[in-house]
């Protein structure tokens, strides 16, 4: 193996072996599993300081996405075997490939390998990644097989090292990732904020479904080195950060949906200033972007963001429900703190009673 292929694991492998005090010690219990939800960023994660730790150049926010997550359980086994959404995953799936790196981190003489069962409650196509609930509920369930009883920001450290945004997956609600400052990235770890909102609610409104044709961690790389736009990212990420935490303090919805909107917009444009450019929008996403701008100067208060996709999701609360069910029928409605949808019976979930 070449002296590059070792580095990269060298290094997820010191961090874990800083936060696991216990690391080597025969697994706990037979099994360990959890439910982890998705998340939506209300102010994104756009390009890292490291790629191998996943270090982010700036803070970001997240709102949970409730019953839409995925579920995992993990078992010793004296080889891997991974299944996800109920089929055996191919050794030469990238998804396989990816996940068996990360298991590498904690091997041992006791347990040297895994079989992992995975089941996304979020549909395939619906638009929202789900690396970063596998990644959070693997790094929870890795957490109880092994009795580690980790903090919630040391599993976000454990998530984070296998997806970025895995790191605001540990918990449900609204999950604040600080960038840090650290080179091993210890200190750049999601940790849940104690304001709630009952009422408020996230609708998925897909636009198109299929797979995209740059990844985020292309698109990431290439606006941080090529576009003129993203100098002025960290300043936009800062004063959007401000804005948003003011309007969880007030519950203005107003403030907080100006804020996210304009935030995943300003992502978009550093992505459309890139060379090549990165344009995920397509014609319907731009037409879902004016029907929002025109339900709310007819008075339904919903904003939109987005992610690196051509998809939207929608920002507003339970009282609007209606009037968007009429306007837009394939809207998903979820609800961020509710996971009695979510299959999780009996998973472990820090913040779930
Ligand atoms: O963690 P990744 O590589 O899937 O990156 C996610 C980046 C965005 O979804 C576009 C923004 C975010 O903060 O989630």
């Amino acid at each position: 193996m070449s002296r590059r292929a070792v580095l990269p694991d060298a290094r997820r492998r010191a961090v874990t072996a800083v936060l696991g005090r216990q690391w080597g010690r025969p697994p706990a219990r037979a099994v360990g599993a959890a439910y982890a939800p998705a998340n939506v960023a209300l102010v994104k994660y756009w390009g890292k300081r490291d790629e191998v730790l996943n270090l982010p150049n700036t803070d970001s926010l997240s709102l949970s996405l409730g019953p839409l997550g995925t579920w995992t359980s993990i078992r010793p086994s004296d080889r891997d075997r991974f299944r996800m959404n109920g089929r055996c995953l191919a050794a030469n799936d990238p998804a396989c490939t990816r996940l068996r790196a990360y298991l590498d981190l904690f091997r041992g003489p006791e347990c040297p390998a895994f079989e992992v069962e995975s089941r996304n409650t979020v549909p395939t196509a619906a638009g929202v990644a789900s690396s970063a609930s596998a990644y959070a509920s693997i790094a929870i369930a890795l957490d109880m097989l092994f009795g580690w009883r980790l903090a919630p920001g040391e599993l976000s450290v454990l998530a984070r090292l296998g997806s970025g945004s895995a790191a605001r997956s540990i918990a449900l609600g609204f999950v604040r990732w600080r960038r840090g400052r650290r080179s091993d990235g210890l200190d750049s770890r999601a940790e849940p904020l104690s304001a709630t909102w009952p009422g408020l609610r996230v609708g998925l409104w897909m636009v198109r479904r299929g797979a995209k044709a740059v990844g985020s961690r292309e698109a990431m790389r290439r606006c941080g080195r090529t576009s003129p736009l993203y100098a002025a990212w960290p300043a936009t990420v800062a004063a959007d950060l401000r804005e948003v935490l003011a309007a969880l303090r007030a519950r203005d919805l107003e403030r907080l949906g100006t804020a996210a909107e304009g935030n995943a917009l300003a992502m978009h444009a550093t992505m459309i200033a890139a060379r090549p450019p990165v344009i995920y929008w397509t014609g319907a996403t731009l037409r879902a972007l004016a029907e929002v701008a025109a339900l709310r100067r007819e008075g339904v208060a919903v904003w939109a963001t987005m992610d690196a996709g051509p998809n939207l999701k929608l920002l507003f609360e339970v009282r609007e429900e209606r009037a968007l069910r009429e306007r837009i029928p394939a809207l998903r409605i979820v609800d961020p703190w509710d996971v009695r949808d979510a299959g999780a019976g009996g998973a472990e979930m820090p913040g779930v009673e």
